[in-house]
């Protein structure tokens, strides 16, 4: 059987006191209904319809890319109404209701609720919980069979004891839902046409309702305000903690790290506390992160050590690499094996060559330096001259002393050296020193300036 995804996304989240709708508030750097989009991508759905409302362009806009389609909830008249405006789009195969506030549902959970759903029998996800306050109330018959779900605003005393929640998520043919959405009524003490009272339709029809259960809680917990988004995000991160901690890595404190992309690492990997890494980020074998630094779409080569406070955007570095502390790698910054970026130093679309060293206080942007060059402290390149960028060439085994100026574009040959304080605006030839200092005088004996007697 083919599979609808049907996600809802249609409410404000006045919880939230945002003007940004509540699904496409980031969880781990991602739009929470993007966590839903992908994980119901792996199911092998035909295709997903996300309901939109509040802030419905701004959510079709953030979902533009993932191919997804759109049914538009004008008003929010409650979940079944919300499911029952994708359902013209819908095939005729399995469907699968999602919600863009429940970010951290698996796909495993998904799986297994799907294989309950045939033309016989449904599929509802639920959970037990210590504090039901809130959820709907899964009402079950002497033999235990699911015969209804009670909302907490219209159950009685008896109901409100029971603690088998209702999680939303739910799963059935796209026939069954057809035949029973247009016989859903707002009879109720909201107001609403509650989706999960095609619950109690399903029982009378004599459609068996399947449960299954998420491996965990936190897979099904929504969120209504910051307070629950927070958490999540700790639940999250904590997650991807142990699953690296589970591969190898070792990290100082795991409630201290937080990867908002992919993060791979090989063998003996260790990172410090209060590390941050975002987009696509692979650390080599035995590679070691100092605290509080930030790696984006960057690839850091075996043994590497980074140092604390640095910040590496879109850089590659060979290997055997030592970069910080409070180092600045910005993007196209490729450093060859045993090149060392150290304190205060800048680099943009650079290439170090193999052993080359620039230790301090340094920026170097459209440069390419060979091998075993040194870098002196405080070395700028000068490479926009106000309206372009220009490149510095630098030969293998150069030494740029320090405080110079290299105004680009220029070129340093093999094993040229530049004087301490030079701004170089020539090329400088191999082997070759440049100096364009001042020269340096000396009076002998010279009286200092005093103040005027009175
Ligand atoms: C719903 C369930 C309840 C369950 C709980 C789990 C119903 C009637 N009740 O209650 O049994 O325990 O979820 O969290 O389904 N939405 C729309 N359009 C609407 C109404 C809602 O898109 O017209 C979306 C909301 O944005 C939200 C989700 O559906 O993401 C759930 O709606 P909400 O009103 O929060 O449902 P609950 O009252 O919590
Ligand atoms: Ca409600």
């Amino acid at each position: 059987m083919s599979l609808d995804v049907v996600i809802l996304a249609a409410g404000q989240g006045t919880r939230m006191r945002s003007s940004l709708p509540k699904v496409l508030h980031t969880l781990a750097g991602k739009p929470m209904v993007r966590h839903v989009v992908d994980t119901a991508s792996g199911l092998g759905a035909q295709r997903t319809h996300v309901v939109i409302g509040h802030g419905g362009e701004r959510v079709r806009e953030a979902l533009a890319d993932t191919g997804v389609g759109f049914a538009h909830q004008a008003e929010q008249k409650g979940t079944g109404h919300a499911v029952a405006q994708a359902l013209g789009q819908l095939g005729d195969g399995k469907v699968l209701v999602l919600y863009g506030d429940v970010p951290l549902i698996r796909r495993d959970t998904l799986t297994s609720l799907l294989t309950q759903v045939n033309d016989h029998s449904m599929g509802l996800l639920t959970v037990t919980l210590e504090d039901p306050s809130g959820y709907g109330r899964i009402v079950r018959d002497e033999q235990d069979n699911v015969v209804a779900i009670v909302e907490q605003k219209d159950a009685n005393d008896e109901q409100l004891a029971i603690r088998e929640c209702n999680t939303g998520i739910m799963a059935m043919t796209s026939a069954q839902l057809k035949r029973w959405l247009p016989e859903l009524s707002s009879d109720n003490a909201q107001g609403e046409y509650y989706l999960t009272d095609v619950i109690a339709m399903a029982a009378a029809e004599g459609v068996r309702v399947a449960t299954a259960q998420p491996s965990r809680p936190i897979e099904v917990e929504g969120v209504n305000n910051r307070s629950q988004m927070a958490r999540l995000e700790r639940a999250h991160q904590h997650s991807i903690a142990e699953s690296l901690m589970a591969s190898g890595v070792a990290l100082a404190d795991p409630a201290r790290l937080d990867v908002r992309g992919h993060l791979s690492c090989g063998h003996d990997v260790f990172i410090d506390v209060g590390c941050v890494f975002e987009g696509e980020v692979e650390l080599g074998e035995g590679v070691r992160i100092g605290p509080y630094t930030v790696i984006r779409n960057s690839h850091i080569g075996a043994e590497s050590v980074i140092e604390a406070h640095s910040i590496i955007d879109g850089a590659v570095l060979a290997g055997l690499n030592q970069v910080g502390p409070f180092a600045r790698l910005r993007p196209g910054s490729r450093l060859a094996v045993k090149a060392k970026v150290g304190n205060f130093v800048e680099t943009k679309n650079a290439e170090v060559g193999e052993g080359s060293k620039i230790n301090h206080l340094s920026y170097v942007g459209d440069a390419r330096l060979g091998r075993e060059v040194n870098i002196g402290a405080g070395t700028i390149t000068c490479n926009y001259d106000g309206a372009n960028k220009h490149r510095t060439e630098i030969g293998d085994a150069a030494f740029i002393g320090s405080n110079s100026a290299l105004v680009a574009p220029v070129s340093v040959g093999e094993g040229a050296t530049v004087g301490a304080g030079s701004t170089i605006s020539r090329d400088v030839a191999d082997h070759s020193l440049a100096v364009t200092r001042a020269r340096q005088i000396a009076k002998a004996n010279w009286p200092r300036p005093s103040k005027d007697d009175e």
